[in-house]
């Protein structure tokens, strides 16, 4: 024992001889122990509910239980408790089963001594601290394994999550990618029909003059030169819009701010339709070029759907940048129409191409329109 405390004993025995030759034995004067004595198990485990004790000397043929189902139902009531049964000379299958099932000890009855008595419940006592420590720390190991088990399901899940979560956005880029190529293939079949259409055409119309020039009277030369240079005039200015639709040169070399003025006037004198602006924040500055050439893009859509769908004559759009994010917005109170549907039918390249083009940067592009009242087209494109 660590401690210097008397071991507390409870002595359930309904003989009194038994009782009174154990009690003799453990020799209370001692201070080693202190003995409680009851005549049945009913008592003993009143007292055991009501006080603490380290030890029950049990002995198993009491008037209310008989055998093993004595020291059960005992163990069961104080499962901390040490228990020495005290069984009849002989009976050891009986203190055998009992240890078997958790007694610390037995002792017959006729055979005790003070020194095997003593021993015997100190050892019990012993053991069943022991027993009970190794069992609290069982009871703490299972509950941190829990504990660590629920944590890791947790992380489990949280990074199922961000699996999940990254194949989406790896999916979105990739559909993004692919839709650019698209777009790009579709930039280079409009180019390709307007060289083969407009500038093909204008081109083989001025052969055609050039040749008949060497076979004409003199006096037809100067109406087929002047021919030559119509069409010539022709050809420098569908070149010089091509260029302009393929990329405007303001762009690179002023910025983005004079690229939209210019970009408003020609719209002006192509559709009648007046663009006002209004801005913050990108009058000094230069944006990446690729925050210039998706904010023109994406103003360039909306002004050309507004002009082809909404039905009107004016046009707003504002240009908000400060040192995080650029905020874009284009509105106009036209006819509307329902975004929604639009988009899920798949057949807009116009709307799904502004999106994408400010998800391509990291920004977020939202169209808000209502039937009848009009459309609006608001864009963050992150700076940094
Ligand atoms: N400002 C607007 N006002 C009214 N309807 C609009 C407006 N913008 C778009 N829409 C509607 O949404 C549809 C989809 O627009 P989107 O720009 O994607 O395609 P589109 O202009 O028809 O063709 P494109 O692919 O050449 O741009 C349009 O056909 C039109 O019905
Ligand atoms: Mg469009």
């Amino acid at each position: 024992m660590q401690d210097n405390r008397p071991i507390k004993v409870l002595l359930v025995e309904d003989d009194s001889a038994s009782a009174e030759i154990v009690n003799a034995l453990l020799d209370q004067d001692s201070g080693i122990f202190e003995v409680e004595w009851v005549m049945s198990l009913k008592d003993g485990l009143s007292k055991l509910a009501a006080n603490f004790f380290d030890l029950v000397l049990l002995d198993f043929g009491l008037p209310d239980s008989d055998g093993l189902d004595t020291f059960l139902r005992l163990q069961k009531h104080s499962p901390a408790v040490a228990i020495i049964p005290l069984t009849a000379t002989g009976d050891e299958s009986l203190a055998l089963k009992a240890i078997q099932l958790g007694a610390q000890d037995y002792l017959f009855k006729g055979a005790i001594s003070r020194q095997l008595l003593t021993k015997a419940m100190r050892y019990a006592v012993e053991r069943k601290r022991g027993e009970e420590a190794l069992r609290r720390a069982h009871d703490e190991l299972e509950r941190r394994v829990m504990e660590r088990t629920a944590e890791l399901s947790a992380t489990n899940s949280q990074l199922k999550e961000q699996i999940a979560e990254r194949r989406r956005a790896e999916e979105e880029l990739r559909r993004l990618s692919h839709r650019l190529v698209e777009v790009q293939e579709s930039e280079r079949r409009n180019i390709a029909r307007e060289l083969h259409d407009e500038i093909g055409q204008l081109l083989t119309g001025l052969k055609l003059v050039i040749e008949m020039v060497s076979r004409l009277p003199a006096e037809e030369l100067v109406e087929h030169c002047h021919k030559a240079q119509v069409l010539v005039n022709e050809l420098m200015g569908h070149v010089r819009d091509l260029s302009l639709d393929l990329r405007p040169a303001m762009l690179d070399d002023l910025g983005l701010l004079h690229a939209l003025l210019w970009h408003f006037e020609r719209y002006k004198s192509q559709t009648g339709v007046t663009v006002t602006l209004t801005h913050t924040g990108i009058e000094n500055q230069r944006l990446t070029p690729e925050i210039e050439t998706a904010v023109y893009r994406i103003v360039q859509e909306a002004l050309t759907n507004a002009a082809r769908h909404a039905g009107v004559t004016k046009i707003r759009v504002n240009a908000y940048a400060d040192a995080e994010s650029l905020n874009l917005q284009i509105a106009d109170d036209g006819k509307g129409f329902d975004v929604q549907a639009s988009l899920a039918a798949g057949q807009s390249s116009g709307l799904a191409g502004m999106r994408e083009r400010a998800q391509l940067l990291g920004g977020l592009l939202m169209i808000d329109s209502v039937v009848g009242k009009g459309t609006v087209i608001n864009a963050t494109l992150p700076l940094e």
